[in-house]
């Protein structure tokens, strides 16, 4: 059996999270995996919250909670919002667990012993006001790339840059505004990233199926050697995983925590862990995962993320994985995407500016949502929420086509038939034809899906669904029930069966609706269908089903403009 290692980016501790989040990571990686375990593939899905550095400690802060309690709180919270939109992890981690402290330790030793690791003094910006060194986030000023004037000690939000905080034009304190810096000496451990670059190259070089954004920003920090300086793998906090080399002390590196991004892509590999510790299985269970020596060899290893991340899964994770020696596996296929704006602008977590995850179920449920971001993807491009998108979306594509298609054909069969599939009748030219066409969409939208070409198999699904409701107008079952009533029944039969195949294929995409779909009709089986004209033969007559209640509501023109006047924000 095909065996599939799929894992998104990990959210941040920091706060929940806003849907440009989601569509950006989690919400693709879980349409995957759903294909894929339909498909009959072995899949391990992974995700956890990201939960060191100074985004926690900031948010916890700001929250007057302990780092800790604060994170143990908002983990549950992710981890229920998660659920909520149906993210159907094998496992949602923690960076912080005990499996990724001895996991990054480990790492951390084996890229010394290959003499990967310098011990640096650093010069780094120490805030007199705040009396405590100031590490990246903590750190604002003008990017020297872009000019941006909000740019963040450790990268460019604008131009994607990573930086250090010293480069900063005109450095402020992020917790008081003071430009009262100093620069002190602290010392540090670096990872000699450079010493790496031609077997990583060569490595990048080789994933010539990659998207182009995804490679386009690998070689752009590969070629002008940025993404490749040394980077500093340590910081001077209290909250994160302690410096040391494996299980000893790390000498002159005490009080000193691991820098969020060496220990964040760790945890893919530990919450693997975490997982089989929770099934009470053994390491091995994890590692035909992840050990290319004990089974992994023919894993799959898809990752998921948004472009800013595409320079730490491209260089740094690889360099730690590579420099350490040891036989773990190494992603396969990268997913990036550009962004989602809001209404023109962008998401903004710091200013509440659009639509949080929280916020959205508490609006309309799941499916809804999840619709209308993977139809709308940014894959190409970035793309933008507004509020009369979403209500297209959801009035045209999930009521009008796809709602009234399977209220239609279920209502009508219930009142001249009952509720089971009718027997009289055989399928004629025009359902051959409709088998036809939907043969060949199948297999489109099955090859999108494999190529991870989300919104193109969105577009797709859109038009399955249509064809539905264009036959059943051409074919007319409450016209024909009057004058040849065994053409009505073979029409409601074919219908039947379509509405089973909607189940099937949408599920990916809209588990719930589909869900309700394929318990009513009790479907059985739902293997992703190899076969149109065998799959739209298997509600066989007199199969009994029961009438689901509306599907999907529409979103009138007032509830629109009320939601859009909530969020404008400001
Ligand atoms: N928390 C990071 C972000 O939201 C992503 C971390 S991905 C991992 O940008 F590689 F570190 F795991
Ligand atoms: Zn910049």
């Amino acid at each position: 059996m095909a065996r599939t290692l799929i894992t998104s980016a990990l959210p941040y501790i920091n706060g929940v999270k806003h849907l440009g989040n989601l569509v950006g990571s989690q919400l693709p990686a879980d349409v995957y995996a759903r294909f894929l375990r339909a498909r009959g593939h072995e899949v391990m899905f992974i995700c956890a919250t990201d939960e060191h550095g100074t985004p926690a400690e900031l948010a916890a802060a700001k929250a007057g909670e302990p780092v800790a309690d604060y994170c143990a709180r908002m983990w549950k919270v992710q981890k229920d919002l998660a659920d909520g939109f149906r993210l159907s992890f094998d496992h949602f981690g923690r960076s912080s667990s005990e499996r990724n402290h001895r996991l990054t330790q480990h790492f951390a030793a084996r890229l010394h012993e290959a003499g990967l690791i310098e011990e640096v003094w650093e010069r780094q910006v120490y805030s007199i006001a705040d009396g405590r060194f100031l590490p990246d986030r903590y750190i604002e000023g003008t990017c020297p790339n872009c000019g941006y004037e909000r740019a963040r000690g450790d990268q460019c939000e604008n131009c994607t840059k990573q930086l250090d905080p010293t480069d900063l034009i005109n450095p402020r304190s992020a917790i008081s505004g003071s430009t009262d810096l100093e620069v002190r000496e602290t010392k540090h451990l670096y990872l000699r990233q450079s010493l790496m670059r031609d077997r990583l190259r060569e490595w990048i070089n080789s994933k010539t199926d990659w998207p182009v954004l995804t490679t386009s920003i690998a070689h752009k920090w590969l070629d002008d050697g940025e993404g490749l300086q040394d980077r500093g793998i340590t910081r001077d906090l209290d909250w994160g995983i302690p410096v040391r080399r494996g299980t000893e002390p790390w000498p002159g590196m005490e009080g000193k925590v691991f820098y969020v991004w060496f220990d964040a892509p760790i945890e893919y590999i530990a919450a693997t862990a975490e997982w089989a510790d929770a099934h009470g299985l053994d390491d091995s269970a994890w590692e035909r995962w992840w050990r290319t020596d004990r089974g992994a060899e023919d894993v799959r290893y898809v990752q998921f993320m948004g472009k800013d991340n595409v320079p730490f899964h491209t260089l740094s994770f690889p360099a730690t994985i590579l420099g350490s020696g040891e036989p773990w596996k190494l992603v396969d296929y990268i997913k990036s995407f550009n962004y989602l704006n809001y209404d023109g602008g962008k998401f903004s977590t710091s200013q509440g500016r659009g639509v949080f995850m929280d916020q959205a179920l508490e609006i309309l449920p799941a499916d809804y949502w999840r619709w209308w971001l993977i139809a709308n993807v940014p894959e190409s491009s970035d793309a933008n929420f507004t509020w009369e998108s979403f209500q297209a979306g959801v009035n045209k594509d999930l009521a009008d086509v796809l709602g009234n298609f399977v209220s239609r054909v279920t209502k009508f069969c219930r009142s001249r038939f009952g509720e089971a599939v009718p027997e009289a009748g055989e399928y004629g030219p025009e359902e051959a034809a409709v088998t036809e066409s939907l043969a060949a969409r199948l297999a489109a939208l099955t090859a999108q899906l494999e190529a991870i070409e989300l919104r193109k198999a969105a577009a797709e699904l859109r038009g399955i669904w249509a064809e539905g409701n264009e036959y059943l107008q051409r074919a007319a079952p409450w016209a024909e029930f009057r004058t040849d009533p065994d053409r009505a029944a073979a029409v409601i039969r074919f219908a039947l069966n379509l509405m089973r195949l909607y189940g099937i294929l949408s599920r990916p995409f809209i588990p719930d609706a589909s869900d309700t779909i394929l318990r009513a009709l009790g479907a059985g089986d739902t293997d992703w269908p190899e076969d149109v004209a065998a799959e739209l033969q298997k509600l066989r007559p007199g199969h009994g089903f029961t009438t689901p209640d509306l599907l999907f509501a529409k979103l009138d023109d007032a509830r629109t403009a009320e939601l859009a006047a909530r969020f404008a924000g400001g």
